[in-house]
């Protein structure tokens, strides 16, 4: 068994184990514990203890009206905490639970109102990644979890980049993979006539759209702020800023300067990363630009993608981390 402890300077002592049992008996203890997903790793508390699920507020630094997804292991918890759900959303949860899609539904007002901000929907998952299945179930609580980094920062693909941001705010880090997907969840809104996509993730706009044709994506200037209040906060940034470039547009190698795509760029990078698809592309992104932090770089050139399948989610997280 893997074991270890760090502490920082504030002297509170984050356990790092692949220890499921023990991770479920500190969340069951109203602890917070960060563990992998198949999308990223979350940041995890009771989903009915409102005083657990305001230590993942304060550990991550969260804006207090940006609410949270609950992450399920069965039908028991979602009927627990959705209500009136309607044909869409059975058939969404038909076709991809257990995997990278987030439903918002009508709540039953079980969940602590902490983390559903006070609103009267509820935003659900059922994660696909084995180690979380376990923990879920090992608890026997529904866990909420937003992404297990600093507020703002990218999001963490690897137990060390969690640790990188919350060692010594959290209690306990439940050790596991890489995660395989390395974006955030499909959210999609099913409390209307029509599905709305609110968040690209690896679930696809034409995935969903083969299941329910008439779902829509949201534009973007619209109500967005409305219907998912975390959208309008900004995300996922390195330190160095982010330059999109289209295939035709130039970029000035240098040594401070990283680049990331799926063509081989003209000239010396500091730090280079070349993805051979858009899986990998997805896969790689936010621990490139961790890498890229902790290398100094000012700027990171990332190239453009198809906005199509992972595409969309790609430009999605490429664009707000370039904005600001
Ligand atoms: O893949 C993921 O979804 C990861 C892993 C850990 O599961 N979690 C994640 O959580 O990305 P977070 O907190 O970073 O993003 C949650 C998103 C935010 O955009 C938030 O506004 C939206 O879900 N959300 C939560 N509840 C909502 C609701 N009732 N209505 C609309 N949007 C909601
Ligand atoms: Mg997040």
């Amino acid at each position: 068994m893997f074991l270890c402890e760090l502490t920082d300077t504030l002297g509170v002592e984050t356990l790092v184990t692949d220890d499921v049992g023990l991770a479920a008996e500190i969340l069951r203890g109203g602890g917070v514990v960060a563990f992998p997903t198949e999308t990223v790793y979350g940041l995890g508390a009771n989903a009915f203890d409102g005083e657990a699920v305001g230590n993942i507020f304060a550990a991550k630094g969260r804006p207090a009206d940006n609410p949270l997804i609950v992450h399920v292991s069965d039908a028991v918890h979602i009927d627990e905490i959705a209500a009136e759900l309607n044909a869409h959303a059975v058939a969404f949860i038909e076709k991809f639970f257990p995997g990278p899609l987030t439903i918002v539904a009508r709540g039953t007002g079980r969940v602590s109102a902490m983390a559903t901000c006070g609103l009267e929907t509820i935003a659900f998952r059922m994660p696909a990644n084995p180690l979380a299945h376990e923990l879920i179930k090992a608890a026997g609580i529904p866990l909420v979890a937003p992404s297990a980094n600093i507020s703002g920062r990218p999001s963490p693909t690897t137990w060390e980049a969690v640790a990188e941001d919350l060692s010594g705010l959290i209690a306990c880090i439940l050790k596991g993979e890489p995660t395989e997907i390395g974006l955030e969840s499909t959210v999609v809104d099913c409390t209307g006539d029509v599905p709305i996509l609110l968040r690209a993730g690896a679930v696809s706009l034409e995935q969903l759209r083969d299941v329910v044709a008439e779902t829509v994506i949201l534009n973007f200037a619209d109500d967005m702020a409305v219907r998912s209040p975390g959208l309008r906060h900004k995300h996922y940034s390195p330190q160095a800023r982010v330059v999109i470039i289209e295939n035709d547009a130039s970029v000035e190698p240098s040594q401070e300067a990283a680049y990331i795509g799926i063509d081989l760029p003209v000239g010396a990078f500091g730090v280079l990363k070349l993805c051979s698809t858009p899986e990998d592309y997805a896969h790689s992104m936010f621990e490139f630009f961790r890498e890229c932090d902790r290398a100094g770089i000012n700027v990171i050139y990332c190239q453009s993608v198809a906005e199509q399948g992972i595409g969309t989610a790609i430009m999605d997280r490429l664009r707000r981390a370039s904005v600001g």
